[in-house]
């Protein structure tokens, strides 16, 4: 699929991989409007890629993908301004072991709500154009990491809820591919002071430490090249992409069928 006059939502895109995603997708001819609850990041973002790529190709909407009022609203927004949402990029996350209740209000209410929405605008079996899902999930929605077990859980249940998503719109027809991405540590604002964010497991930040030693640290781009290639590539659909520093892997899962 070529991005060229695409429109996509892009969730937690005012700083980090979010950012990063934002200016690949306008790197390659999409139009893209940044949800964030950051008003000053998310603005000046938006002014950067004004200054690119002009100014009607972005847009910013100031949002939490907590709130269901705020996400419908900023979402149809930018289906109103952009005529339509092709690509939905769940991506907003936050790292919060104390707070787990909002972890997961965020990370995974937060990615159901959005790819729901999705799906209401653009299933072809309600008149919708059809377009691609990209969630953001984690290495720890692949294996445990034992100083984050509710981050954890949410990136498991990113990867279980995507991959049935796919499952279903191919049984059903609704023109919709659904995929993760799950990238180990990448350098942005989350991994920075890890142990304040690990709440009761705040004294294994060594384990974490030594984690980062043996996977390494990506950077932004790498991960955005991989939202480039799950919704160029039309014959994804229901796919983990693991990254990290020795490179990029579609996820093989056990299979059920025999
Ligand atoms: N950084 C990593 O090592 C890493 C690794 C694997 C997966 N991830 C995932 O990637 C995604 C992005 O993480 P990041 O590293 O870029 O984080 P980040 O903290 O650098 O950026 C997150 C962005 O999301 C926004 N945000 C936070 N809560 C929000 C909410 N409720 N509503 C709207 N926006 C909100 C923040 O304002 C910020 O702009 C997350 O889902 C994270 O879990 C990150």
């Amino acid at each position: 699929m070529s991005l060229h006059g695409k429109a996509a939502v892009v969730t937690g895109a005012a700083a980090g991989i979010g950012k990063a995603i934002v200016e690949i997708l306008l790197q390659n001819g999409a139009k893209a409007a940044i949800l964030d609850l950051n008003k000053a990041a998310g603005e000046s973002l938006k002014e950067e890629m004004n200054k690119q790529y002009g100014s009607e190709k972005t847009l910013f909407l100031e949002c939490d993908v907590a709130s269901e009022e705020q996400l419908k609203a900023a979402f149809e927004k930018a289906a109103g301004a952009f005529g339509g949402v092709d690509i939905m990029c769940n991506n907003a996350g936050v790292m919060d072991e104390a707070a787990w209740e909002k972890t997961v209000t965020i990370n995974l209410m937060g990615v159901i709500r959005g790819s729901y929405l999705a799906l209401e605008h653009m299933n072809k079996l309600s008149g919708g154009r059809g377009g691609v899902v990209v969630n953001m999930a984690s290495l720890a929605g692949l294996r445990p990491v034992i100083t984050s077990p509710v981050y954890s859980a949410t990136k498991h249940g990113v990867v279980g809820f995507t991959r049935a998503m796919a499952a279903a719109s191919t049984a059903l027809g609704y023109g919709l591919r659904f995929n993760t991405i799950c990238p180990g540590f990448v350098q942005t604002e989350m991994i920075y002071n890890l142990s304040s964010k690990l709440g009761r497991y705040f004294h294994l930040t060594e384990e974490s430490s030594q984690l980062r030693e043996r996977i390494g640290v990506i950077n932004v781009s790498e991960v955005a090249e991989c939202l480039l290639e799950l919704v160029t590539d039309e014959t994804r659909n229901g796919e983990a992409l693991l990254v990290f520093q020795k490179g990029r892997k579609y996820v093989t899962f056990p299979s059920f069928s025999e």
